[in-house]
């Protein structure tokens, strides 16, 4: 078979996030975060690690912008930190902090790679969470400042922008399960908290395009996943159904159809949130591009018992990753075909994909087949996707380097770059090189 080769344009990158990597909590005028004082909190994290070294990146960036030429990237996907920028939220920017951005912005031009910015990957300053955090209407206000003050003094370098990442696990992690900052649990509170990220979504593309020009493109990030019944039982596809309206149409339908589905509204009930006159027509204004996340697959079953009427169930005799989850690449393709065929977006990047494993250095190397494979697959069923007419742009994989993975601290590696987290080395692990011959040639082997 020859090999599948991507559109000539293709975008090669790789993620990280802010708070998971950069360390240097408190320096240079940074202000706390909800990440800062969630991770401070003992019993939110295991083994009650913390961000506040991480990967150094924020002293170590140089290095690793090298890594990223090693691996051959023509793009870099990473996030800024709202109270590294403004400590307190709002009011003064903190010029170290922008000067931080503008020497990583500077490295990469250098280098050649895009820099990708997104604006929030979950590090709210503290002192906007004292105030109500996003189910404070106002913190939407505060969000559009913060891009504006990010695209006016970074837009030179930077012209691709993702105002959110995942704000379904914004809200629903962290203000109804609790399990991610700022811990919260309350139903009422994390659909409230949804809309202020969607209408803040609207602020942030509007605030931007007043300071940007004719090459910038503005998107959002979301996670998204087919959802399949455990089997074609009407009560196992009302579930499916329902799932789908939780997890996934709850946040397309408004960007794309400038409605929330029906079904939900319905389902919620009194926990809907407050919608204003105009929110709606703001946050279904077009976006450039649509970023998506895809792991792996849900499947749920009915569920009499359960309060929400569904339980969640795991495939039998299936591949899994470190982190538990299905490895189940054809869903990738399922994902971006239908949102082609639903919502049209004219551009989709996936913005993160990618695989837990429980990696090992051995003679100064990492040998990781299973993420290697994890990727190969996954490739395979986006250039699928492509020939089938699916305007997918580019591929950012999760990530760059081992790193802090939330509540599982340091003890989830995902990167394709080995991090000693003592020492701070860095390698590159086999999965890494594997994918510097994808990025060069533009294609992977069928
Ligand atoms: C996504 C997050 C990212 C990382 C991966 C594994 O939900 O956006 O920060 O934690 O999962």
């Amino acid at each position: 078979m020859p090999p599948a080769e991507f559109p000539r344009d293709f975008v090669w990158g790789a993620a990280t996030a802010a708070y998971q990597i950069e360390g240097a909590w408190n320096e240079d005028g940074k202000g706390p975060s909800i990440w800062d004082t969630f991770s401070h909190t003992p019993g939110n994290v295991v083994n009650e690690d913390t961000g506040d070294v991480a990967c150094d990146h924020y002293h170590r960036y140089q290095q690793d912008v090298g890594i990223m030429q090693e691996l051959g990237l023509n793009a870099y996907r990473f996030s800024i930190s709202w109270p590294r920028v403004l400590p307190t939220g709002s009011g003064r920017p903190n010029p170290q902090g922008l000067d931080f951005y503008k020497r990583l912005v500077d490295a990469l031009l250098a280098a050649d790679i895009q820099p990708w910015a997104t604006l929030y990957h979950w590090d709210l300053p503290q002192e906007l969470q004292d105030r109500g955090g996003w189910s404070n209407r106002d913190t939407v206000k505060r969000f559009g400042e913060y891009a504006h003050v990010v695209a006016r003094e970074l837009t030179d370098g930077i012209d691709r922008w993702i105002t959110h990442n995942e704000p379904w696990v914004v809200a629903f992690i962290g203000h109804l399960f609790g399990q991610h900052a700022p811990g919260i649990r309350d139903m009422r509170i994390a659909l409230q908290v949804s809309h202020d990220l969607l209408l803040s979504h609207a602020e942030a593309m509007e605030a931007i395009r007043g300071e940007s020009d004719e090459r910038d493109r503005i998107g959002i990030t979301l996670n998204l996943q087919p959802v399949h019944p455990q089997s074609d039982t009407q009560a196992d596809e009302e579930a499916a159904r329902r799932t789908d309206g939780f997890s996934n149409r709850w946040f397309l339908d408004p960007l794309y159809k400038g409605a929330y589905p029906e079904d939900m509204l319905e389902a919620f009930g009194d926990d809907a949130p407050e919608v204003q006159q105009g929110d709606l027509e703001r946050i279904s204004s077009p976006m450039d591009f649509l970023g998506v996340n895809y792991y792996t697959r849900t499947i749920v079953r009915a569920d009499p018992d359960s309060p929400v009427g569904m339980a969640q169930v795991q495939a039998e005799g299936r591949p899994r990753t470190e982190m538990g989850w299905e490895v189940y690449p054809e869903g990738l393709h399922e994902l971006l075909t239908r949102l082609h065929r639903d919502y049209r977006p004219p551009a989709i990047y996936i913005t993160e994909n990618g695989a837990a494993y429980d990696d090992v250095v051995t003679d100064g190397e990492v040998h990781d087949p299973q993420r290697r494979d994890y990727i190969h697959q996954h490739l395979l069923q986006a250039h699928r996707a492509i020939e089938e007419g699916v305007p997918l742009g580019g591929y950012f994989c999760w990530s760059l380097l081992d790193n802090f993975e939330w509540s599982f601290g340091y003890t989830k590696r995902f990167g394709l770059t080995y991090v000693d987290y003592y020492a701070q080395e860095r390698i590159i692990k086999d999965s890494g090189r594997w994918y510097a011959s994808v990025t060069r040639e533009n294609s992977v082997e069928s």
